[in-house]
């Protein structure tokens, strides 16, 4: 199997020199395709910036923006045989980017926001044949919000977690199939959960 894997932040840039992201760690994408790669399928990384080595042997795109990704995954996608979507997307992106350095004036900004585009959702939508596995980050309501983005981002199965595994070693999952079912429950080192969520999508699908 070839499977697309989303990881890490995006950013958006307010000026030039300033932007907006979030604390992802990229430590559950980088685990995943580490453990694509150890299961013996081809993994094509798409990561946002984070701190961690590029995984050995898979082939890597280093995105910044969510656009980029949007484009970088659009084009990778068609040749791949499912997608495990674990990058933490910025929502928002500010309305316009500044050119050069906002300058202090002694007061304070209002800065106007959009929503990013939603990367997976795109690829949902272009799915066809192919599987889709997302991540859903909730902090309330957890499994109806994570069954209502499975829905709308037309993915197989969502890998349901909480705020807590933000930038963290461990974490405790729940895959939620089509049905809103607790198909499986996993808790432990991310390199864990990782290696367990690709042996299940093998089993599945393969
Ligand atoms: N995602 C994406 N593009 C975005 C936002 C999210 O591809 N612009 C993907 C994430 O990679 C993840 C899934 O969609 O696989 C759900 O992300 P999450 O942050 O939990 O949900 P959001 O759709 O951003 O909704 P909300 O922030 O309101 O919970």
């Amino acid at each position: 199997m070839r499977i697309l894997v989303t990881a890490g932040p995006t950013r958006e840039y307010i000026d030039d020199v300033r932007y907006i992201s979030n604390a992802s760690s990229g430590r559950m994408g980088y685990a995943i395709v580490s453990a694509i790669v150890q299961a013996g399928h081809e993994a094509v990384l798409v990561s946002g910036p984070v701190s961690l080595p590029a995984p050995l042997d898979c082939e890597f795109h280093a995105v910044e923006s969510t656009e980029q990704m949007m484009q970088t995954c659009r084009e990778l996608f068609p040749a791949c045989d499912g997608v495990i979507a674990a990058a933490a997307v910025c929502d928002y992106q500010p309305k316009s980017r500044v050119k050069g350095k906002i300058s202090k004036t002694g007061d304070g900004i209002f800065l106007e926001m959009i929503e990013t585009d939603d990367v997976l959702a795109a690829l949902g939508q272009c799915k066809e044949h192919r599987w889709i596995v997302g991540f859903a980050l909730e902090a309330q309501n957890e499994r109806e919000n994570a069954l209502q983005k499975l829905r709308r981002k037309n993915c197989n199965w969502i890998v349901l977690n909480r705020p807590e595994a933000i930038a963290a070693e461990n974490n405790s999952v729940e895959l939620l199939d089509e049905t809103g079912r607790t198909v499986a429950h996993w808790e432990g080192p991310k390199s864990q959960i990782a290696g367990d969520l690709v042996k299940w999508i093998a089993d599945q699908v393969g």
